[in-house]
């Protein structure tokens, strides 16, 4: 327990437009926007990627838009809360633009400096979601992740059920989540829309405690939509499911306030 009113948030979600793969247009973002309000999330984490050499979303580029897809929402009657953040694809070059302030801080106020408004107050803690290549797990991936946790920084991994070394050997989840990570599972996943042996597999994860938080890892233009009611539905529809689902609201809003995010041992 926390302290916080549990808040559904998708934490991880490409809403807006011409930064990456993400809508085309602020009308499709906007629809986007009201779909998921409608549907139940009540803050939206703006992720959109970050990988050298393909898409570079720094603080000042992910504010500019998030400003005003926020204008754009009040204007259509639409109150979902939105916060920032990037979608990392992690490699070695990404700890030197964590450190020039490149990057943009999981569930962060847009604007502040850094985009990281407790970035000076002290027990304040921060958060990365960042990706791996799905195919191949990095020989190296361990260490980067390690380097982030030195840099003072809570590795949250994205879509921690598509990685297939993981899933073959999900001992490894484990020791990730011990050393301090924390992971998101797309809400899809749960929903069945991966398969229901993946499906099981997230469920497992979830109760071992290696899952906390959820996110729809929606693009609009009808792929891979949202997910969020379906998926979340499917969850408390399970054995221990709606209290699961109350630990997965409370992780979120600890980690919007900034607070630590507590791995059940
Ligand atoms: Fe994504």
């Amino acid at each position: 327990m926390n302290g916080l009113r549990p808040l559904v948030v998708d934490l991880h979600c490409h809403l807006l437009p011409s930064l990456d793969d993400g809508p085309r247009d602020w009308e499709e973002a906007v629809r986007l926007a009201a779909e998921a309000w409608a549907s139940g999330t009540q803050v939206l984490v703006c992720t959109p990627h970050d990988m050298a050499g393909a898409y570079a979303n720094p603080p000042e580029r992910v504010t500019a838009q998030l400003r005003e897809l926020r204008r754009r929402l009040e204007a259509a009657g639409v109150p979902l809360a939105l916060r920032a953040g990037n979608e990392v694809y992690l490699e070695d070059e990404s700890l030197d633009r964590l450190r020039a302030g490149q990057l943009n801080f999981l569930g962060s106020e847009p604007g502040a400096p850094g985009g990281d408004p407790g970035a000076s107050r002290r027990g304040h803690h921060r958060y990365l979601l960042v990706e791996l290549p799905v195919g191949q797990w990095p020989l190296n991936a361990e260490e980067l992740l390690y380097e982030l946790r030195v840099a003072g920084v809570t590795p949250v991994l994205a879509h921690v059920e598509r990685y297939e070394e993981l899933r073959a050997a999900p001992e490894r989840l484990g020791r990730l989540v011990e050393a301090g990570c924390r992971a998101q599972v797309n809400a899809g996943t749960f929903a069945g829309r991966e398969g229901t042996r993946l499906q099981r597999q997230a469920m497992e994860w979830l109760r071992a405690g290696w899952v906390h938080f959820l996110g729809s890892d929606a693009h609009g233009g009808g792929r891979r939509t949202s997910a969020m009611a379906e998926g979340r539905s499917w969850i408390a529809r399970q054995r221990g499911g709606a209290r699961l689902l109350e630990q997965i609201d409370r992780n979120a809003a600890a980690l919007l306030a900034g607070q630590a995010v507590p791995a059940p041992a």
